[in-house]
Order: structure tokens, then C-alpha cells, then sequence
């Protein structure tokens, strides 16, 4: 089931006819305003990566997730890792440490109220926010990569992944580092 999105959605798809490649790919993380990509970027990136099958989300609300990034810049705790390729972004992901205390929004109500006892193991975990990878560089390893740098930089590998309850890409994804995370501690 790859996903074979939407190729000229940030007007950018003139650069991804080859096949798609992560050698040379500049991947940096980066901490709360230090060095992090703009706004401007994060909404083109997201609405590039959501805008098509199977998600088929719009500008509006590309431009929200890309504005709740803007107001979460002013979290030192913030932790993000941005893959660039000639300088374009080309994958992103960010989160911070989740704390229930901090969250006053009928969003984050609603959640609770859903998880009821499961709720207290989300407190401290990395809270992953858009993962997203432009369609002309999936399923080449980047989205793993900026999901474990993210975790590596975040000095755990506790966190969850905000999305949507669908078969989607993202899910296959989570469901395959569960898997791998299962093994490791297996395995150590
Ligand atoms: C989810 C997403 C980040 C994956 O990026 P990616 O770079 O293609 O992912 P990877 O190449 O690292 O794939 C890792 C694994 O995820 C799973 N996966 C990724 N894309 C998949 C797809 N289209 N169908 C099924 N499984 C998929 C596979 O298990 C894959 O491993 P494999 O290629 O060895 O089989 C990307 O599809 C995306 O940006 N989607 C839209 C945004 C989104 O939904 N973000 C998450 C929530 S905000």
C-alpha cells in the first residue's frame, strides 16, 4: 500500500523525479527556537505529507499544526529533528516531554477522559507531534530515522505518537518500532 501522494503540493516536485535517496541528506536536531525550521516550512512540509491519500488533509489545517508549532517553539524542552536535502525540507518530526498538568485544552480533556486509568502513562513521555515525510522520499528509511534520532535526542525511548486512529502509514510505522523496541529489550 505505498502512498504515492501528492507530488507538486509545495510546487517542489521537479526535484524528486529520481529515486529517492537519505545519502547526503542532512538530518540536525535541534532544541526549542535554536536552529529550528521555520513555520513557513513545517506548514508546507505537513500539507506536502498529509494532503494526500490517505489523509487528504487541507491547507487549513496544515496551517494549524504549523501554528501549534510556532507557539510550542517557546519550550526549551522542545526537541526537533529536520531532514534537508540541498537545503529543502524534506522530513520533519518534534515533541516535548508530555505533562497532564500543562494541558488545559478540551482536546487534551477529551483524551483523558478517553484513556481514563491508561492516561497516567503518558505523563513524561515524549509527545511526537506531525511526523512527516515529503512523498518523494518515503519509504526509504527516513521517517524510522527521524522518529529514533528524535528519541535519541529526547534520552528516551518513551514516547507516543499523536494521530489519527486509521490503517494509515503512520500507524504501520508505530506499530513496527513497537515491535522493534519489544525485541531490543528482549534481547538486552
Ligand atoms: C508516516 C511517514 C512519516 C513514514 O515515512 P517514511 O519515510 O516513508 O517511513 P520509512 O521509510 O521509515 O518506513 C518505516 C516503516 O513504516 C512502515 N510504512 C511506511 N510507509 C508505509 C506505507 N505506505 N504502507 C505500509 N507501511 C508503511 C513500514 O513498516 C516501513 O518499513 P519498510 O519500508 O521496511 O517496510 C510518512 O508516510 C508520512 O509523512 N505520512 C504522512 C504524515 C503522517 O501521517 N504522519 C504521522 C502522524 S502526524
Amino acid at each position: 500500500m505505498d502512498d504515492d501522494g501528492p507530488m507538486a503540493a509545495d510546487g517542489r516536485s521537479g526535484r524528486f523525479d529520481k529515486a529517492p535517496a537519505l545519502a547526503g541528506m542532512d538530518v540536525r536536531v535541534s532544541r526549542g527556537r535554536d536552529e529550528a525550521a521555520t513555520v513557513a516550512e513545517v506548514e508546507s512540509l505537513y500539507f506536502a505529507a498529509t494532503s494526500g491519500r490517505p489523509l487528504y488533509e487541507t491547507k487549513e489545517t496544515a496551517a494549524h499544526y504549523a501554528q501549534l508549532y510556532g507557539a510550542l517553539l517557546a519550550r526549551p524542552d522542545l526537541v526537533a529533528v529536520q531532514a534537508r536535502d540541498d537545503g529543502q525540507l524534506a522530513g520533519f518530526a518534534y515533541g516535548h516531554p508530555w505533562s497532564w498538568a500543562e494541558q488545559a485544552d478540551s482536546w487534551a480533556d477529551e483524551l483523558r477522559e478517553r484513556l481514563g486509568e491508561a492516561a497516567a502513562s503518558l505523563e513524561g513521555r515524549i509527545a511526537v507531534y506531525p511526523l512527516a515525510v515529503h512523498p518523494g522520499y518515503r519509504r526509504a528509511g527516513l521517517g524510522r530515522l527521524l522518529l529514533q534520532t528524535l528519541l535519541d535526542a529526547a534520552g528516551t525511548p518513551h514516547a507516543w505518537l499523536i494521530t489519527r486512529d486509521e490503517p494509515t502509514p503512520a500507524m504501520a510505522i508505530h506499530q513496527r518500532e513497537v515491535e522493534a523496541n519489544r525485541s531490543r529489550s528482549r534481547d538486552t
